[in-house]
C-alpha cells in the first residue's frame, strides 16, 4: 500500500485510511489511504472511472464503504451518515447537480441558510441575516438576477453555480466541489476560481474535482492522483504534475 506523506506541522484535514468499495465486485476504491490536509486548495484528478466521485461519496455518507476508516479531524469514523456531514464541517456538491428543481433560486439558497434552526424565535431573529446571506450568495455566484427564475428552468452552467451557492451557504471548514469547472462559461469559470481562492484564504479546506490540468495547475496548492480505485501519489503541485506516472495516466501510455 502507498501511502503518502505531507508534512504540514501535523494539522490534517480529512484522511482516509484503507477504504476500499466495490460495486458489484468491481472495485472502485481499493485500499485508499490518503490525506486531504486542512490548508489550502486540494485538487483531486485521475481518469475517467479512477474513483474520484465515489471517495467524495464515501468521505460525505453518500454511499457507505465496505472496509476502512476515515478520519475528519480527529474524529475516526466507520460508518458516516450523510445528514451528519455538516456537523463533521463538510459540505459538498454534486458531479451531477442535485437541486430542488421545483423552488426558486432565491428558495433554493434559503433552505440551506434556515434548515438547522432548531427555534422559531431564533429563525425569526435571524430572518434579515439569512436574507442579507443569500443575496450575498447569490451575488457572488452571479445568480443574483435569475433569484426568481425557477431551478428546472436554469441552464446547466446556472445550475452548477447555484449549487456551488448552496454548498457556499454552509458556514464550515471543508467544501468539496466535484467537477466545480465542468460546462462554465470563461467568465463564470474565472468567478468559481476566485470564490474557491477566498474560501481559501478565509482559512478553509477547499478540495475540488477536475479535468482541467491548467485551472488544477492553476488553483491548487496540493494535488491528489489516483489511478483505477487506488491512491498513486499526492503532493505540492508542480512536483505532482511533473512526474511520470501522472503523465501516463493522463497520457494512457
Ligand atoms: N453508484 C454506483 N453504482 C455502480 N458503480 C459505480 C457507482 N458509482 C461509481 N461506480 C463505478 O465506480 C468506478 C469509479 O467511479 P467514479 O468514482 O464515478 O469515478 P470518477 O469520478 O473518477 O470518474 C467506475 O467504474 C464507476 O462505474
Ligand atoms: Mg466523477
Amino acid at each position: 500500500m502507498t501511502t503518502q506523506n505531507i508534512d504540514l506541522n501535523e494539522y490534517y484535514g480529512v484522511q482516509t485510511i484503507g477504504i476500499t468499495k466495490q460495486f458489484d465486485g468491481v472495485k472502485a476504491l481499493d485500499d485508499v489511504s490518503l490525506t486531504i490536509p486542512i490548508f489550502g486548495i486540494t485538487s483531486i484528478v485521475g481518469p475517467n472511472g479512477s474513483g474520484k466521485s465515489t471517495l467524495v461519496n464515501l468521505i460525505t455518507g453518500v454511499l457507505p464503504y465496505d472496509e476502512g476508516t476515515v478520519v475528519i479531524e480527529t474524529n475516526a469514523f466507520k460508518v458516516i451518515h450523510a445528514h451528519e456531514t455538516p456537523d463533521h464541517g463538510i459540505t459538498r456538491t454534486f458531479q451531477e447537480v442535485r437541486l430542488f428543481d421545483q423552488m426558486t433560486v432565491w428558495d433554493n439558497i434559503m433552505v440551506v441558510l434556515t434548515n438547522r434552526k432548531l427555534f422559531p424565535s431564533m429563525a425569526e431573529r435571524s430572518k434579515s441575516e439569512h436574507h442579507e446571506k443569500a443575496e450575498e450568495i447569490l451575488k457572488q455566484v452571479g445568480m443574483w438576477e435569475k433569484r426568481e427564475a425557477m431551478a428546472e428552468d436554469l441552464s446547466y452552467g446556472q445550475r452548477k453555480l447555484l449549487e456551488i451557492g448552496r454548498a457556499m451557504a454552509l458556514d464550515v471548514q471543508v467544501y468539496i466541489l466535484d467537477e466545480p469547472f465542468a460546462g462554465l462559461f470563461p467568465q463564470m469559470l474565472e468567478r468559481v476560481k476566485d470564490l474557491l481562492r477566498e474560501l481559501r484564504d478565509n482559512g478553509r479546506t477547499v478540495v475540488f474535482i477536475s479535468h482541467n490540468m491548467d485551472i488544477v495547475r492553476e488553483l491548487s496548492d496540493h494535488i491528489i492522483v489516483l489511478e483505477s480505485g487506488k491512491f498513486l501519489l499526492a503532493g505540492e503541485v508542480e512536483d505532482i504534475l511533473n512526474r511520470p506516472e501522472v503523465i501516463r495516466a493522463y497520457l494512457g501510455t
